[in-house]
């Protein structure tokens, strides 16, 4: 694969600033964002008084450690426009999440924050191997969803020529990839994997195409599959994390050169890790769950916004900002299974260790008696496998890795849902409460 360091005099200046240079300018914003979201969000305002603290009581980072968290919840119950610090005529865009139950959460825009949010994708792009004057195809859903138009203006940020596709219509994505040559898809890694299937399909080395980097991300996924892409498709296959909460894409972007966890762009996303029970924070390398503080962001400030993603906090490398570990899950994601903690990705690593096996997978729960089970139904690569020995395998490899029993099904291939986004790796079956 090519090597796509990016030279030292590409970067800008704040990625690779001294430590020091970054706490000071992430303090003195850090004040600002918490006056601006106590003068201007009556929920924050009633929050902190409820707290007992004032914004100047923050007078170093860890003071942020004194202030109230910020939930879906919150954001829900303000709906549409509670969230907002800024008079309504100063809103340039509104973005929502899809919200699966319950209302959808609203996010706010100014043009300023559009324009921070246009710099932290190029950066990420550029982070991820991207350079101005390539060709960009997006595959992520243009909408309400932020994936779409956050990957566009960041790719056009950077000088790219963006070709807005989006997700689906999946014969089309393999043409328009060999029609116009794109040096750079960004798209979940599940549709990215459905994608592949079609160029293979269609009998079509999905090797042979100009695509250079892949920047996956808005669902988890693990090395394995990380390798899985690289292998089949002869590209560099980069991380990219973001929220439509903080902002959208473009929080954290892993680096083409160390592939070693996503650099959170500190000086615009104030990080910390906290145990998501006793609520306190966590030191750095302790894992637990994100949450994440706006640094500059005008229309929605956002503070200690409780992401429910669970990660550590490393050391930077290949730049000044800490990174966080990929997402191992969502807590919400996790399944209990006789007391043992179950995520998605735990499966999928086991199952790519199964060349017969495709990463097609789902997770379905079921509760028959008193006790939830499990079944994962996996395809296989070839319609006619030994379906009864590969179950064997992999039930018995993720009782030896993960400490529980659970069934599993092998599909023919192609029999499972596929999404255009996210996938939907979990199918709960069980009565409702
Ligand atoms: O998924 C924003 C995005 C779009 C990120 C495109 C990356 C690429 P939401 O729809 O608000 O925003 O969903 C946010 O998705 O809290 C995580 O649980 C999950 N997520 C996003 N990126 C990753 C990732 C977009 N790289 C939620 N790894 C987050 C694991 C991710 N989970």
């Amino acid at each position: 694969m090519l090597d796509l360091t990016p030279r030292p005099g590409d970067l800008e200046s704040i990625e690779t600033a001294s430590l020091d240079e970054l706490r000071a300018l992430q303090l003195t914003r850090l004040r600002a964002t918490l006056r601006h979201a106590y003068e201007n969000v009556p929920l924050y305002r009633r929050k902190f008084d409820a707290a007992a603290v004032q914004p100047d009581d923050c007078r170093a980072l860890e003071d942020l450690a004194r202030f109230p968290y910020t939930t879906k919840q919150d954001l829900r119950d303000s709906y549409p426009y509670g969230m907002f610090a800024v008079p309504r005529d100063r809103i340039a865009r509104i973005h929502a999440s899809s919200g699966t139950t319950g209302r959808p959460t609203v996010v706010g825009y100014t043009q300023a924050d559009l324009d921070m949010w246009a710099d932290v994708m190029a950066r990420s792009l550029r982070a991820a191997g991207a350079r101005p004057g390539d060709r960009v195809h997006v595959a992520y859903g243009y909408g309400l969803f932020t994936g779409g138009l956050g990957a566009h203006y960041g790719a056009e940020r950077l000088g790219c020529a963006v070709i807005p596709v989006s997700g689906g219509m999946t014969e089309r994505q393999v043409r328009l990839i060999l029609d116009f040559e794109p040096d750079v898809i960004m798209v979940t890694p599940s549709y990215m994997l459905t994608i592949l299937d079609e160029f293979e399909r269609q009998g079509i080395d999905p090797r042979s195409t100009t695509l250079k980097v892949g920047v996956f991300g808005a669902e988890p996924w693990t090395e394995s599959m990380r390798n899985e892409v690289e292998q089949r498709m002869d590209l560099h296959a980069v991380d990219i994390y973001g929220l439509s909460e903080v902002i959208g894409p473009g929080v954290s972007q892993e680096c083409v050169e160390t592939k070693d966890g996503l650099h959170i762009w500190e000086d615009h996303f104030y990080p910390e890790i906290i145990d998501p029970t006793l609520e306190h924070v966590l030191p750095d390398g302790a894992e637990g769950e994100l949450v994440f503080t706006s640094l500059t962001k005008e229309a929605m400030p956002i503070i200690r916004y409780r992401t429910r993603d669970l990660t550590r906090l490393l050391p930077g490398t290949a730049r000044t900002m800490r990174r966080m570990e990929k997402v191992t899950g969502r807590s919400d994601d996790m399944m209990i299974l006789r007391g043992v903690n179950v995520f998605p990705t735990q499966i999928e690593e086991l199952i790519l260790r199964l060349p017969e096996l495709a990463p097609q997978y789902q997770c379905v729960l079921a509760r028959p008696g008193r006790l939830d089970e499990m079944t994962v139904r996996v395809e296989s690569r070839e319609p006619n496998p030994n379906r009864s020995r590969l179950s064997q395998t992999l039930s018995d490899l993720i009782k030896h890795n993960v400490g529980v029993t659970v069934r599993v099904e092998v599909v023919p291939p192609a029999a499972l849902e596929r999404s255009i986004g996210k996938a939907r790796r979990i199918v709960d079956n069980r009565p409702r409460p």
